[in-house]
């Protein structure tokens, strides 16, 4: 497969991480200690860099989930591979996701987290894609709203290759 093509380049990325840091920590400047969940897998590298650039007292934990493979680009089923270490009763949440695509994981993730009375949730999502959403989700905190192409890099991949690109980057599939 050829080079992807920059969509995002590494410096624009790290502007873009560097503004929503500060925007999360002088939202979150009165919160005891914010609780930060990525999302496995895509989420690892912009949780990483996020979280090192807040000012404010914050924990981090991950979470796993994975649409249903042989029904994933339509019927959008989201199951729990794995949950997070604590109670979350109580906790200021926020969610960091790579990518809102359809919605349906971040809606389903909402949906299970928002049942377990955190104090709050809110999500923080480096990229949407528009064009492709089925549900609507709340996008609280938002890096990049992109175009309905592949994007690789930067934690996200394609069949698990490109993710630690520095770059966000297009690809063009082989269909079929
Ligand atoms: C990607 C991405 C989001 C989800 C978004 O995860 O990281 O979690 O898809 O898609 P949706 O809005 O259509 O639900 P993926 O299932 O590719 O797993 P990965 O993060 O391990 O690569």
């Amino acid at each position: 497969m050829t080079e992807p093509r920059v969509l995002l380049s590494q410096q624009a990325i790290e502007q873009r991480v560097d503004d929503l840091a500060r925007e999360i920590s002088e939202d979150y400047r009165d919160v005891d200690n914010l609780y930060m969940l990525g999302v496995l897998r895509g989420a690892f590298i912009f949780l990483s860099d996020l979280s090192r650039r807040l000012s404010i007292p914050r924990r981090v934990d991950f979470i796993a989930l994975s649409s249903y493979e042989d029904e994933s680009t339509t019927a959008g089923a989201v199951r729990l591979i794995m949950d997070v270490r604590a109670p979350l009763e109580g906790q200021h949440v926020l969610v960091v996701e790579d990518i809102v695509d359809t919605g349906l994981t971040l809606e389903y993730l909402l949906r299970t987290l928002g049942a377990r009375a955190p104090a709050s949730l809110k999500t923080c999502v480096l990229l949407e894609k528009p064009e492709r959403l089925q549900v609507p989700v709340t996008i609280d905190y938002l890096g990049f709203t992109i175009p309905d192409e592949w994007v690789v890099g930067y934690g996200l991949d394609y069949a698990d290759q490109f993710r630690c690109l520095p770059y966000i980057g297009v690809i063009e599939p082989k269909s079929g």
